[in-house]
């Protein structure tokens, strides 16, 4: 096996691909837009949904890249050796292009050429069949051709080889998994479905052959594609011989860092590490999110609110070890550092991130010391083994504690906390104070004004008018941005707009205004939305609703909103600028006069 660093292996893959055709893609953003239904970048596979559906990818088939991915499933987890909130996923695709035979042949070399991994500790599981789809025969015989011998090929279910839609509906697919075999099997049944960690996970190769429909049934898709995922961190730790991926060279400056404020020292004891480790991934994450060039800042809402709980948990776990909560900006520096030559943005807005950070502990830290003590007579004078939610309500509003903070504080102490009645007495607030779910938005809004609703809907009007104008359905939303002078809008197209079809798409959205629709907003399935023809991404969770945006016939989309009551509110639309944004993407800015 090569001791690689990470930079090594982030370049690595990328020649590899280029050197096989692929283009190689920047990371797209870590805020996904023209998504309300999931906050982060999840997987590399994500910000290609529309690409995977069949939607022309203006840099071809075959492309590959490194994402920056968040999953806050599991905040909570962090602490421990192997979870981390952020982390980078080298993938590949191909857009109807290859299939299993080059992929498996692509996946074998790179391991055990590129990476050098001896044959015989590599194992591979495979899709076992069901009533949906067939044993997938097919890749275990590409990989006993490559050279691995039956007994490490597995056949799993589809609750271990199968991966998506990442919507009700969509294209989904069975895998096939790559694991390192340390030889310690617990028994002659175990298998990478075993949870006793003789096999590590380290490359998920997806292929999407199928389309999941409404009715629960699975069709062979037209475009097959190849998805494919593996967690830099992680491979980075079994390179380099590491227990954790917090041994990596990719913490291990962060970790030197907080050391060297702290006094303290890394793998000594198991308290210490935990709030070492917690410090340095929430840092790590916080430092992505806030420099990403959609950045966020700290809010009790969505995107804002998992920023606000990584930073207020990284203060609160500075107490356990001493370290001044102040220096928390200090460790980001590092992180900057560290990515600076990879993610420029970083670099870009090394000063938003430290003054976002500087400001979260200010506010936290006023109202920690006071949050503590209550926190601390609640649990002398509490009766049974539940916080109730009136004073983890109190906790949340007068300390400024995250609920989940309050949850985990209380677990120390084998305490629950009555989640229920908390989210009754926070419902009952935001009605008080009228703030509530109305304010809850996303979709690049900066403020959440009227003019900017307005900018908003215009926005909408405008998105369907270019697919009209340009007669081109992929004419999708890369970006959105609105401030209260103007909006900007990014989208794919291939080439600059004509005069003629600025003003088409200037005279569509003036009649639309004119015609003084009402702006109705409903909640439904992303089915539904489909069925409706929305406009709009359709990743979401499964089984979750989304709100849709309807302005007469006028616009159709999926969207959090606020928008406009009516589309008459909006004024005159112009547009000022249409400019290249980059390869394969085209700018607005538009105005409402
Ligand atoms: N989408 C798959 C995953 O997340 C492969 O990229 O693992």
């Amino acid at each position: 096996m090569k001791n690689l660093t990470s930079k090594q292996l982030r370049q690595m893959w990328k020649d590899f691909y280029k050197e096989k055709g692929h283009a190689i893609i920047s990371s797209a953003s870590l805020i996904p837009e023209n998504d309300p239904t999931v906050l982060f970048t999840t997987a590399g596979m994500h910000p290609l949904v529309p690409y995977l559906l069949g939607a022309p990818h203006p840099a071809g088939k075959r492309l590959a890249d490194v994402q920056k991915c968040v999953r806050t499933g599991d905040i909570d987890e962090v602490g421990d050796s192997s979870h981390c909130t952020f982390f980078e996923m080298l993938g590949n695709w191909s857009l109807g292009d290859y299939f299993k035979k080059e992929m498996i042949a692509y996946s074998y070399e790179f391991l055990t050429e590129k990476l050098g991994i001896d044959k015989n500790r590599l194992a591979v599981s495979v899709f076992a069949g069901d009533g949906d789809a067939p044993r997938d025969e097919e890749s275990a015989k590409l990989w006993e051709a490559c050279g691995i011998p039956r007994e490490k090929i597995f056949f799993l279910p589809k609750s271990n080889n199968w991966w998506g839609p990442a919507g009700q509906t969509g294209p989904c697919g069975p895998d096939t998994e790559m694991f390192i075999d340390f030889g310690h099997p617990c028994g002659k049944d175990c298998s990478p479905a075993c949870d006793c960690g003789n096999y590590l996970e380290i490359w998920n190769d997806v292929f999407m052959e199928y389309n999941k429909t409404a009715d629960g049934k699975f069709e062979p898709l037209k475009q097959k594609n190849v998805d494919t995922g593996m967690g830099l961190e992680r491979t980075v730790c079994i390179l380099q011989g590491k227990k954790s991926v917090y041994e990596t060279d990719i913490f291990a400056p962060i970790i030197s860092a907080i050391e060297k404020l702290s006094g303290k020292t890394y793998g000594k004891d198991e308290e210490t590490d935990r709030a070492i480790r917690i410090i340095a991934d929430h840092i790590r994450t916080a430092t992505f999110m806030i420099g990403d060039e959609n950045g966020i800042t700290c809010s009790n809402v969505d995107q804002g609110y998992i920023l606000r709980r990584l930073l207020r948990r990284a203060i609160r776990y500075c107490k356990h070890i001493g370290l001044d909560s102040k220096k928390l900006s200090e460790i980001a520096k590092v992180v900057i550092g560290n990515y600076a030559e990879i993610y420029t943005e970083l670099k870009t807005n090394a000063q938003k991130i430290t003054d976002e950070i500087d400001r979260e502990e200010d506010r936290f830290e006023k109202t920690l010391q006071g949050g503590l003590k209550e926190f601390d007579k609640l649990c002398h004078y509490l009766v049974g083994d539940t916080i109730s939610g009136k004073a983890a309500f109190k906790l949340y509003d007068t300390y400024g504690f995250p609920l989940e903070m309050t949850q985990e504080m209380g677990k120390e102490r084998g305490l629950k906390v009555n989640v229920e009645d908390f989210q009754k007495a926070f419902a009952e607030h935001q009605q008080k104070s009228q703030a509530g779910a109305e304010q809850k938005f996303k979709g690049g809004l900066a403020d959440n004004t009227e003019v900017t609703a307005r900018l908003h809907t215009a926005t909408h009007l405008m998105h369907r008018a270019l697919k009209t104008v340009l007669k081109d359905e992929n004419a999708n939303q890369k970006g959105s941005n609105i401030n209260s002078e103007r909006l900007r809008f990014d989208f794919t197209f291939p080439r600059p707009m004509t005069a003629e079809e600025i003003k088409a798409v200037e005279d569509m959205v003036n009649e639309a205004i004119k015609a003084d629709v009402p702006v109705v907003c409903e909640e439904m399935t992303v089915d539904e939305a489909k069925a409706q023809g929305a406009v709009g991404l359709f990743a979401s969770k499964y089984g979750e609703k989304v709100k849709v945006y309807t302005m007469g016939k006028y616009s159709k989309e999926i969207c959090g909103g606020p928008h406009a009551a009516r589309t008459g509110e909006l004024g005159r639309f112009r547009i000022v600028k249409e400019q290249s944004s980059s390869a394969g993407v085209r700018r607005i800015k538009a105005v409402l006069e």
